[in-house]
């Protein structure tokens, strides 16, 4: 199975949170595949963004707006008429969530509610992406990967938040795009569920890569919380194919696909935080040396894997950069910025490359 690279000229595309990490990304990679795409957030969350850096909005036609603004989102999806919706928007840190849990509820849950009505309200839509996370599922802290028929769960707010999520999607599928009444509302709905994304680009606060990066750039040594825990690392370019290949497939098949996926890396690259750092130290030229937070911190699972079978047999897709290609990958693009390179030139670059191996591999 090749990426279906000619699918997406001129479709139109509305996706939510384009001015976040990972709505950066998946902007230029649309914008590369000849689709017009639509974006919907608020301004971008951090400062430097890749958003910014790369100047997206010159690509792409953004609309600032709250997704809690049910009649400003209905307003702009009708007057976009998309056919395929990618809902990404959310607030996205497990750490501000414990600060802002209200918030985070109303963002992530009534946010995706909102998204779905006003979907359901315009006609031209055939496909929708929700995208929440691997931390959806009841996390039992074992060895096993978790399938996409688990039962969810979420110990914090933004892990629960993303569950509820998942719930208001499957509740809107059944009342609303019910698949038996496919023929006549003609929506098919899906939910994807990654793991620890990494790439060029990102500067969120608490997550691990940014901090090496700040630390690195301020010439200190990187404090972590938790060496051991274990997450499903993978480079952005993974999921954002593997959404956009479910996006396809909901488009062109219907509700066969209207259901949930997990897109996490291969089970020998879910690595502890220990190693990550290391290997990326090694990748930059430092010393791997690091210094252990050692401050009374809030609850952070320590185990988790995505089983990723279903996406594998019934899409198609499969990861395609290791670990620690994905890392080497994430050091020559923060070298290129501090260069003072075109951020968007290396970013579209690494599209580029990413696309490549993946259609040699699975030709
Ligand atoms: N980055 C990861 O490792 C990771 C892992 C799993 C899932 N996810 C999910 O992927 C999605 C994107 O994550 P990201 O890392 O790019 O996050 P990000 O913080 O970089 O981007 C979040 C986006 O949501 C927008 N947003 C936030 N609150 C909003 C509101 N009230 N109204 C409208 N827009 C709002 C922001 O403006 C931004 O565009 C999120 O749904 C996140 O939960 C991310």
């Amino acid at each position: 199975m090749t990426f279906p690279i000619n699918f997406f000229k001129n479709k139109k595309i509305f996706i939510t949170g384009h001015t976040g990490f990972k709505g950066s990304w998946l902007c230029l990679l649309l914008h590369k595949l000849g689709a017009e795409v639509y974006g919907y957030a608020l301004n971008p969350p951090t400062k430097p963004s890749l958003y910014e850096e790369a100047k997206i909005d010159t690509y792409i036609s953004s609309y600032i707006g709250d997704i809690r603004d049910l009649e400003k989102l209905e307003r702009t999806i009708r007057h976009i008429q998309p056919e395929i919706v990618i809902h990404m928007a959310a607030q996205p840190l497990v750490r501000e969530s414990y600060k802002n849990p209200i918030e985070t509820y109303q963002t992530n849950v009534i946010g995706t509610a909102n998204l779905l009505e006003a979907c359901r309200r315009v006609p031209s839509i055939k496909a929708i992406v929700n995208i929440t996370t691997d931390k959806c599922y009841e996390n039992k802290e074992w060895i096993w990967g978790y399938r996409e028929n688990e039962p969810l769960g979420g110990y914090d707010p933004y892990s629960s938040s993303k569950a509820c999520s998942e719930l208001v999607t499957a509740a809107y599928r059944n009342s609303f795009f019910p698949p038996g009444d496919y023929p006549k509302h003609g929506v098919a709905v899906a939910s994807a569920r990654a793991g620890n994304v990494i790439g060029g680009g990102d500067w969120a606060e608490d997550r691990l890569i940014p901090d090496f990066i700040k630390s690195i750039s301020q010439n200190k040594q990187i404090k972590i919380r938790n060496p051991y825990a274990i997450r499903p690392w993978q480079h952005v370019m993974e999921p954002l194919t593997g959404y956009l290949m479910l996006a396809e497939k909901l488009y062109s098949q219907g509700v066969d696909f209207g259901e949930a996926w997990n897109f996490g890396p291969d089970d020998n690259d879910a690595k502890n935080v220990e190693w990550i750092i290391k290997t990326i130290c090694n990748l930059w030229g430092n010393d791997p040396t690091y210094i252990l937070d050692t401050t009374e911190q809030p609850h952070e699972a320590n185990y988790l894997k995505l089983d990723c079978s279903k996406a594998k047999t019934k899409l198609g897709w499969h990861p395609v950069w290791n670990i620690q290609k994905a890392l080497q990958s994430v050091v020559e693009w923060n070298k290129a910025y501090f260069n003072g390179e075109n951020i968007k030139d290396i970013t579209e670059q690494q599209i580029d490359e990413y696309l490549q191996t993946f259609n040699e591999i699975n030709q």
